[in-house]
């Protein structure tokens, strides 16, 4: 029985993403991802300048049935040869995940196959294994996403210890939150790093909050402010330029940031550059704290801020002196994705640790903490 080949369907639904995947595997070999699809929100939301949890949810509901279709044809398989169906079930927004916890219930009823509510940030954690080089455990993970970011120490499915993590914002928040005050729009992440590529990162000085705090927490939110202020000042010196008048040298107090889009673009490249450098520093000085911590030598990042490429550049050139192997999910599924969903729920079943069941009346949970698993 247990070295039968066994196909889960994972379905996400935590946020602005709606991700299904077919994943199998046979007794311990390590799971093998057979199809992936997925639909992003981002343009809908774009508009309102952050996700709106109810147009979320709606769009879900559009999403869910066809993209489940979509893996099974590209995999050549029916609803039929589906063995277990496993679904997000937090944390992320509410209404969101009872979409995507309703329908994997839903369907598993119908087929009268069992189902498994999965958390989504062991999805990012593991999504690490659907890549050609999976990390072995035990190893530290950095978890970077737009809600979290946190250091676990990982000596198994399942085996996680918090290290230390965000006191307010997370990573991905600096970099929305930076993003959005730069007129970038929603989420601004990638567009600031893309700026930044262009930028000085040592143009103007910022806060590396918690740097030398002694333990392995974080702080973004003051971080956030010191940009906040800095670009006011920058277009209130534009301004007094523009009038002939001398730049301020008070720091404009509550001024705007409406001018900033119309800055030189080199002025607006090294404030996303140097905005950048402190989330990436204080990112990468805190990794290497924990493994020294730890006195591991891997070390796992995961979550859409993984995707940057200044922070894994610095990561492997900080790692590669210590001999410290690094392991990143693939770049395309960085970001949320039923890939990671169907993963984590393949390697929890693989590991004994957890069972699916036929129990179908389903709850979520929005706030729920990785390591009380
Ligand atoms: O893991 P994820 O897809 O969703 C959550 O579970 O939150 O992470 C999304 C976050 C957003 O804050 C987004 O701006 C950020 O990841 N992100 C990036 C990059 N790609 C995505 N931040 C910086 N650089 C990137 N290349
Ligand atoms: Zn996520």
């Amino acid at each position: 029985m247990v070295d039968e080949k066994c196909l889960v369907l994972g379905i996400e639904s935590s946020c602005d993403e709606t991700g299904v995947a077919l994943v199998q595997w046979q007794g311990q070999a390590m799971p093998t991802l057979l199809s992936h699809a997925l639909y992003s929100q981002i343009d809908m939301h774009q508009a309102f300048g952050g996700v709106v949890p109810e147009l979320a949810s709606r769009d879900h509901i559009r999403r869910v049935l066809p993209l489940t279709n979509e893996v099974l044809e590209a995999s050549g398989r029916t609803l039929a040869d589906v063995d277990i169906v496993a679904y997000t079930r937090g944390p992320g927004l509410a209404g969101a995940l009872l979409v995507g916890a309703g329908v994997a219930c839903a369907l598993g009823a119908a087929l009268d196959k069992p189902v498994l509510g999965v958390h989504h940030l062991e999805g990012h954690l593991l999504s690490p294994f659907l890549s050609a080089d999976p990390p072995q455990f035990p190893f530290v993970a950095l978890l970077v996403s737009g809600g979290h970011t946190q250091l676990m120490r990982v000596d198994g499915v399942g085996r996680y210890e918090l290290l230390g993590e965000t006191i307010d914002d997370a990573a991905g928040e600096a970099f929305d939150k930076s993003a959005k005050l730069m007129g970038l729009g929603y989420p601004g992440g990638p567009a600031l790093a893309k700026m930044a590529e262009q930028g000085d990162p040592t143009a103007y000085k910022l806060p590396r909050p918690l740097l030398h705090s002694g333990n392995l927490d974080f702080s973004f939110a003051g971080l956030k402010t010191a940009v906040l202020v800095q670009a006011q000042r920058m277009v209130a010196s534009e301004a007094a330029l523009a009038a002939g008048l001398p730049a301020p040298s008070a720091q404009p107090n509550g001024g705007s940031t409406e001018g900033f889009g119309a800055l030189p673009l080199q002025q607006r490249n090294d404030l996303a550059a140097s905005t950048q450098a402190a989330i990436v520093e204080v990112l990468v000085k805190k990794s290497l704290a924990a493994l020294k911590q730890t006195g591991l030598q891997r070390l796992v990042v995961a979550g859409g801020v993984g995707a940057n490429r200044s922070l894994r550049e610095q990561l492997n050139a900080a790692c590669a002196k210590r001999h410290v192997r690094v392991h990143y999910p693939e770049l395309h599924l960085c970001t949320d994705n039923g890939a990671m969903i169907a993963m984590a729920a393949a390697m929890r079943l693989q590991s004994g640790l957890q069972q699916a069941t036929r129990t179908y009346a389903f709850d979520v949970k929005p706030r729920w903490p990785l390591d009380s698993l």
